[in-house]
């Protein structure tokens, strides 16, 4: 058969954008318009060019659902996930194929009910330092209530959860140290996944040792974790220990100290930022909807009073959960996922060629005119039973979907619960008025200024 030439496909409509780079420039300074207009004018798939990439965007639910589930062997992660690759290496987020089947496997159980309880009982204790910390703050002169950085305060808190589930260790001695340099390298992995040119990564340009140096860092803290913990033999119940223990049931391996360490570092930059990006969202938008915010402290005082919540405590505050759903709805942490094209590809009656990166957007999606009422509105009565019954399954995937879904879905969900449940018995958190809340859509949705706020405690 006669190999296809670009123009010979018929490739979707879309933007022209510049000469060269096409709408690369714009996917850099401004990517939630580029994509939420590419939506509105154009339809279910959106062509773009993005310098030599050829770039389409989808925003069908059916279609969404062909490229993650029905034809994901079609689809790999790809160009758009390379830049995070020094970072996580092999770990679950980048693998493919076979190798990824068998590690998924083997992480599966670290998810399991039994460990999710014991998790709830860390993120509980983690919560109430913070709080006990936070009733300590001073108040400002003038008695006012004390501010916060709520994104901050809750990137802390989720960092710590992680590290204390993942390793079971106090990374006090290293926390600042492991803090800092996990920050820095997400933010040049953040620079790097929109780069124009990549070439300038071998440079010994100062953000390029620095970025070694981060790595290096955190590379130490883990290996040494790792390496002392198979000494002492200890089952700590924590994801380490499960990630020791587990074989392969076909092949009876285990996994080594390198693939204990990209884990690893999979799961402490999966696992806290987003979480962290969730819950720092939910406070603004509580601030900002009164009503919702005391329907939340109704549940928690019914439900809870003033004891602390238990792992068997979050089937029982379900609106706690609809309000999550719904923020994670309007401001989802994952906003945009890429996969690369193995072989062409139909959709809606278009081609995808061979090596296009096809887009997938929650932050378009989820705002869609055609797919909700009122969509801007924030409103958790859409994640009751009976409306979700009539909505697609992929007009929301906050977490993916099929079989590279989010693996630590359960996980965050119960963490965001216990954590607002507890926050709410003891402060009302209230917007810092003319702060700026700017979105910054990198790697994860993130509020550029962060989301300041004061501290009212409660009673
Ligand atoms: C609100 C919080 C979270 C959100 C919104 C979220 C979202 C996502 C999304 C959208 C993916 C799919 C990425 C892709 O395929 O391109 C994903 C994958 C993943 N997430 Fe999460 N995540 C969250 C929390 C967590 C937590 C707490 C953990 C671990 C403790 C975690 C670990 C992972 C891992 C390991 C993968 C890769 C799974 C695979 O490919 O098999 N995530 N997450």
């Amino acid at each position: 058969m006669k190999k296809k030439t670009t123009s010979s496909y018929k490739l979707p409509p879309g933007p022209k954008g510049q000469l060269l780079l096409g709408s690369l420039p714009k996917r850099r300074k401004e990517p939630l318009q580029l994509y939420m207009q590419g939506a509105l004018e154009y339809g279910d798939l959106v062509y773009y060019r993005m310098g030599p990439m050829k770039v389409v965007l989808v925003n069908n639910p059916a279609d969404i659902k062909h490229v993650l589930q029905d034809n994901q062997k079609n689809y790999v992660k790809g160009f758009g996930y390379s830049a995070l690759e020094p970072a996580l290496g092999r770990g679950l987020l980048l693998s493919e194929h076979d190798f990824w089947r068998r590690q998924r496997r083997l992480a599966q159980p670290a998810f399991h009910r039994q460990r999710l309880m014991k998790f709830a009982e860390t993120m509980v204790d983690s919560t109430r330092r913070m709080l006990d910390r936070w009733a300590e703050l001073p108040s400002p002169r003038g008695g006012q209530a004390p501010v916060v950085d709520v994104a901050q305060e809750m990137m802390r808190l989720t960092l710590g959860i992680v590290s204390r589930t993942l390793l079971s260790t106090d990374v006090s001695g290293d926390a600042d140290t492991v803090g800092a340099a996990l920050a820095r390298l997400f933010e040049e992995t953040n620079r790097r996944v929109l780069a124009a040119v990549r070439w300038d990564e071998a440079l010994p340009l100062p953000r390029n040792l620095r970025f070694k140096k981060d790595l290096a860092t955190l590379d130490n803290v883990v290996l040494r974790i790792i390496r002392e913990r198979r000494k002492s033999g200890v089952d700590a119940g924590d994801l380490l220990s499960m990630f020791m223990q587990t074989r392969d049931e076909d092949t009876g391996e285990t996994m080594d100290d390198k693939q204990l360490r990209d884990e690893v570092m999979t799961m402490f930059l999966a696992g806290h930022e987003t979480t962290a990006n969730l819950l720092a969202w939910t406070w603004m938008l509580l601030s900002q909807h009164p009503s919702v915010a005391r329907k939340v402290k109704a549940e928690v005082d019914e439900v809870l009073g003033s004891r602390a919540p238990t792992f068997e405590d979050t089937a029982r505050l379900p609106y706690i959960m609809m309000v999550l759903e719904e923020t994670l709805r309007l401001y989802p942490p994952a906003w945009v996922l890429a996969r690369e094209a193995v072989a062409l590809d139909q959709l809606g009656g278009y081609d995808i060629p061979p090596k296009t990166i096809v887009v997938l957007c929650p932050w378009v999606v989820h705002r869609l005119p055609r797919l909700w009422t009122n969509p801007e509105g924030f409103d958790p009565e859409r994640f009751t039973e009976e409306a979700c019954a009539g909505r697609h399954k992929y007009a929301y995937f906050p977490f993916s979907g099929g079989p590279r879904v989010c693996i630590g879905s359960g996980f965050a969900l119960m963490e965001a619960q216990l954590i607002l449940a507890m926050v709410v018995q003891r402060f009302r958190l209230d917007l810092l008025p003319s702060h700026p809340i700017v979105l910054d859509p990198l790697i994860t949705l993130r509020p550029r200024h962060g989301i300041k706020m004061t501290l009212n405690p409660i009673g």
